[in-house]
C-alpha cells in the first residue's frame, strides 16, 4: 500500500551529466517541477518522472546515457504511468532524438538545450495525449529570465551571465549544441545576486563556456571585468567564483579586477588543453604555449596565492611524442593546484573528427597515464604547501561518508574536511589544515 502511495504521489528523479551549465539547467528543470507540485526524489523506482540531462562533450558520456536509458525499460513496464524525458546537449546533435525514441520505444519526451523552458508543457502533452513528444529548436533562442529554480546547494549557487560559444575549437561539440554567444543583462544578474544573498547564499559562480567574451553582444559598455566589479559591491555577498575562461581573452584588466575585487577568490580555471604549438594551432585555440606561460605569469604576479586549475586534452590528433612533453612541460611550469585530463574523443561533424593522423588508443592511455601522475604529483605538492596553515574555509555541508565532518572549501577552491557541527554550515570559519592529500585536505577549527 505505502509503495503504491509513493509511487501516486508527484515525485521526480533527475540525473544530470556534464558541466555546471548542465548543472544549473538540472537546478532549473527542478523548479520548474517544483512549481507544479512535484518533490524530488532520490530513487528512481519512487518517481512517476525521470529525466536525464545529458552531455555530449566526449563519447562516455554518451554511453553511460545509453546504459542507463536501457535499465528504464523495467520500470516502464512495471510503471506504465512512469514519464521519462532526455534533454541536454545530447539532444540537439542532428539525428540523435529520434534515434533516442526509435530505439527506446520507452521514452516519452525529448528536448534540447533552448527549449527547456518548455519542459512542463511536454510534461502535460505526454501526460494527457500518451505519445512520444519531442520539440528540439535548431537555433538559440532569446535568453529567457525568470524561470523558476530549486538549487541544490543552500550555500553556494551557480548564476549563468553567458550561454553559448562561438569559438569553434576543432575537437569540441559545445558551439553546436549550445549555440552561439548571448550574454545577459548587468541587471538581471544583479537581481539575481542580490536575490540570493537575501535568501542566505554566501558564494556565487559566475558561469559561462568563455565568461571573458561577457558582454560582447550587448547594448550597455560593459565587459567582464566591468561585471566582477558591479558584483563585487553586493553587500552581504562573500566570494565569487567564475568561470571558464579563455587563455585568448583573459585580458590584464579581469585580471587587474580579480586583484582588486575583495569578494573574487585567488582561484582561475584556465583551460590550456595543449602545450604545443602545432596542436593549440590545429585546435584553433587562438594562443601559443608562451602566450599562455605569459598569462599565468601575470596571474601569479598580480594575484598572489592564486590557484590556476586547467583542462587538458591527451591524443588530439597528430600529437607527437614531442607535442606531449610540451604539455607535460606547461604542467611541471605552471604547478596546477588541479587539471582536469581528457583522452581526446572524436565527435561527429567537428573538424577534428576528420582529421586524418587520429592517434591509436593504446598510444592515448599510455600519455593519459603519464599526465595523470605529473598533474597529481604537481596538485600533491600545491596542497603541500598549505599544511599548517590557518585558511578560511566556507562550510557547504556535511561529509557524505561521516556526519560529523563538516566539509567546505577554502577562497583557493580547495575541499577541507574538519570536525565541527550542522550549525556552521554557512558560515566562514577558520581552520589549520593538519594532512593533505592530492584531491583534499583536512584540518581542525580554530576558534
Ligand atoms: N575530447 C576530449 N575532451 C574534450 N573536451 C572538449 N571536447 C573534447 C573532446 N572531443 C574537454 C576540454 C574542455 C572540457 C570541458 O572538455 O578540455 O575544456
Ligand atoms: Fe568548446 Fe572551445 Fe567553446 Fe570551450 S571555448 S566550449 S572548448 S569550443
Amino acid at each position: 500500500m505505502f509503495e503504491r502511495k509513493m509511487i501516486l504521489s508527484k515525485r521526480y528523479y533527475i540525473e544530470t551529466w556534464g558541466c555546471q551549465m548542465n548543472e544549473e539547467d538540472s537546478e532549473k528543470l527542478s523548479g520548474m517541477l517544483a512549481n507544479i507540485g512535484y518533490e524530488k526524489t532520490l530513487f528512481k523506482d519512487q518517481a512517476n518522472v525521470i529525466i536525464f540531462n545529458t552531455c555530449a562533450v566526449r563519447e562516455n558520456a554518451e554511453l553511460k546515457v545509453y546504459g542507463n536509458l536501457g535499465a528504464l525499460k523495467k520500470l516502464k513496464r512495471d510503471n506504465p504511468e512512469l514519464i521519462i524525458a532526455v534533454c541536454g546537449c545530447m539532444m540537439q546533435q542532428k539525428g540523435m532524438s529520434e534515434e533516442i525514441l526509435k530505439k527506446y520505444r520507452h521514452v516519452d519526451i525529448v528536448f534540447g538545450t533552448h527549449n527547456a523552458y518548455k519542459f512542463p508543457e511536454y510534461l502535460e502533452r505526454a501526460r494527457t495525449e500518451g505519445v512520444q513528444v519531442k520539440e528540439i529548436f535548431e537555433k538559440e533562442t532569446d535568453i529567457v529570465e525568470g524561470m523558476p529554480i530549486t538549487r541544490e546547494s543552500t550555500v553556494t549557487a551557480y548564476v549563468t551571465i553567458m550561454y553559448g560559444c562561438n569559438n569553434f575549437c576543432t575537437y569540441c561539440i559545445v558551439p553546436y549544441v549550445r549555440g552561439r554567444e548571448r550574454s545577459r543583462k548587468p541587471e538581471d544578474i544583479l537581481a539575481e545576486v542580490r536575490d540570493l544573498v537575501s535568501k542566505g547564499y554566501r558564494e556565487i559562480t559566475l558561469l559561462g563556456q568563455n565568461v571573458n567574451s561577457y558582454g560582447v553582444n550587448l547594448e550597455q559598455d560593459i565587459n567582464f571585468a566591468g561585471l566582477l566589479r558591479l558584483v563585487n559591491e553586493v553587500d552581504g555577498l562573500e566570494r565569487i567564483r567564475f568561470m571558464t575562461n579563455h587563455p585568448k581573452d583573459l585580458t590584464d584588466d579581469v585580471i587587474e579586477a580579480v586583484r582588486d575585487c575583495s569578494k573574487v577568490v585567488e582561484q582561475v580555471h584556465l583551460p590550456v588543453q595543449s602545450g604545443s604549438d602545432t596542436l593549440l594551432k590545429s585546435m584553433n585555440r587562438g594562443y601559443s604555449k608562451e602566450g599562455y606561460l605569459e598569462t599565468v605569469r601575470k596571474l601569479k604576479e598580480r594575484v598572489p596565492g592564486v590557484a590556476i586549475s586547467t583542462d587538458i586534452i591527451v591524443g588530439f590528433p597528430g600529437e607527437t611524442e614531442e607535442d606531449f612533453l610540451g604539455t607535460l612541460d606547461v604542467v611541471e611550469t605552471v604547478g596546477y593546484d588541479t587539471a582536469y585530463t581528457f583522452i581526446y574523443s572524436r565527435r561527429k561533424h567537428t573538424p577534428a573528427d576528420r582529421m586524418t593522423e587520429q592517434v591509436p588508443d593504446k598510444v592515448k592511455h599510455e600519455r593519459f597515464n603519464r599526465l595523470v601522475e605529473a598533474v597529481n604529483r604537481k596538485s600533491l605538492e600545491r596542497n603541500s604547501a598549505c599544511l599548517g596553515n590557518i585558511c578560511e574555509v566556507l562550510v557547504e555541508g556535511q561529509s557524505k561518508y561521516d556526519p560529523e565532518v563538516l566539509q567546505g572549501r577554502t577562497r583557493t577552491g580547495k575541499t577541507v574536511n574538519f570536525k565541527g557541527e550542522e550549525e556552521l554550515i554557512g558560515n566562514l570559519v577558520k581552520v589549520r589544515i593538519s594532512k593533505v592529500g592530492t584531491f583534499s585536505m583536512n584540518g581542525d577549527r580554530v576558534v
